[in-house]
C-alpha cells in the first residue's frame, strides 16, 4: 500500500523531472540515469502512449525510484495510473471529481493551480499541497509571494517555464518545497538514449541549488 503523504513527495528531492517518454524499453535506463545523478522522484507525463508502460517497468525493476504519474487529467487516468503501480499522481490543474476520487482512494495527488480561487477549492477538499502551473506564466515568484499572506498553509511545486537559471528563485520561497521541470531529462535526449547527459543535467542541476 502507499503511505506516501502529498508532503513527502514533494520532499523526496528539490526537482521532479517531468518526463515524456516514447519507447517503454528506455524507462529503466532513464530511472537509472536520473538516480545516478542523485534524483530518485521521476513524473511521468501521461502524454504517450508509453507512460503506463514506463512507470509499471520502473516501479517493478527500481524499488527506490520514486515514480508517479503527470498529466493526470481524469479519474480513468487515475485508476491506470494506480494500477501502474505509480506512487503519486499530479494534474495540471484541478476538478473537485478528481481531487475527491484520490482521496477517497488515499491516493497521493498534487492538483494543479493557478489562481487563489483554485487553492480555495482544493482547501475545501482537504488539500494543501499543490503544483503551480504554469507556473512562471501564472505570475512566477510574485504570485507565490502574494499567495501565502491568504494561504500560509499551502505549500507548492512550481512547475512550467522553471530551468536551472530561475529554480533558486522559486526554491528559496518558504511555500515552495520544490520544483518541476522538463528540463532534467529532455524528450529528445530521452529519445536518443543519451543517458549520460541526463546524469550530467542532474547532477549539474543539484550542484547549483543554493
Ligand atoms: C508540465 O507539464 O509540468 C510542464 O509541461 C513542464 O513544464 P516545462 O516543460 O516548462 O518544464
Amino acid at each position: 500500500m502507499n503511505t506516501l503523504s502529498p508532503a513527502d513527495i514533494m520532499s523526496v528531492s528539490p526537482i521532479i523531472p517531468v518526463i515524456a517518454i516514447d519507447d517503454a524499453d528506455h524507462a529503466v535506463d532513464l530511472a537509472h540515469a536520473l538516480m545516478d545523478g542523485g534524483i530518485k522522484v521521476l513524473e511521468i507525463t501521461l502524454r504517450t502512449p508509453a507512460a503506463l508502460a514506463s512507470i509499471k517497468k520502473i516501479s517493478a525493476a527500481i524499488p527506490d525510484a520514486v515514480v508517479g504519474a503527470g498529466t493526470v487529467l481524469t479519474t480513468d487516468d487515475l485508476s491506470n495510473v494506480i494500477d501502474a503501480g505509480a506512487s503519486f499522481a499530479i494534474s495540471p490543474g484541478s476538478t473537485p471529481k478528481l481531487l475527491k476520487t484520490a482521496q477517497a482512494e488515499k491516493f497521493p495527488l498534487l492538483p494543479g493551480v493557478a489562481t487563489a480561487s483554485e487553492i480555495m477549492q482544493g482547501m475545501d477538499l482537504g488539500y494543501n499541497h499543490f503544483k503551480l502551473f504554469p507556473a512562471v506564466t501564472a505570475g512566477g515568484v510574485g504570485a507565490l509571494k502574494s499567495f501565502s499572506g491568504p494561504f500560509p498553509q499551502a505549500r507548492f511545486c512550481p512547475t512550467g517555464g522553471i530551468s536551472m537559471t530561475n529554480m533558486n528563485e522559486f526554491l528559496t520561497l518558504e511555500n515552495v518545497i520544490c520544483v518541476g521541470g522538463s528540463w532534467i531529462a529532455p524528450q529528445a535526449l530521452v529519445q536518443t538514449g543519451n543517458f549520460a547527459e541526463i546524469t550530467h543535467i542532474t547532477a549539474k542541476s543539484l550542484k547549483e541549488l543554493k
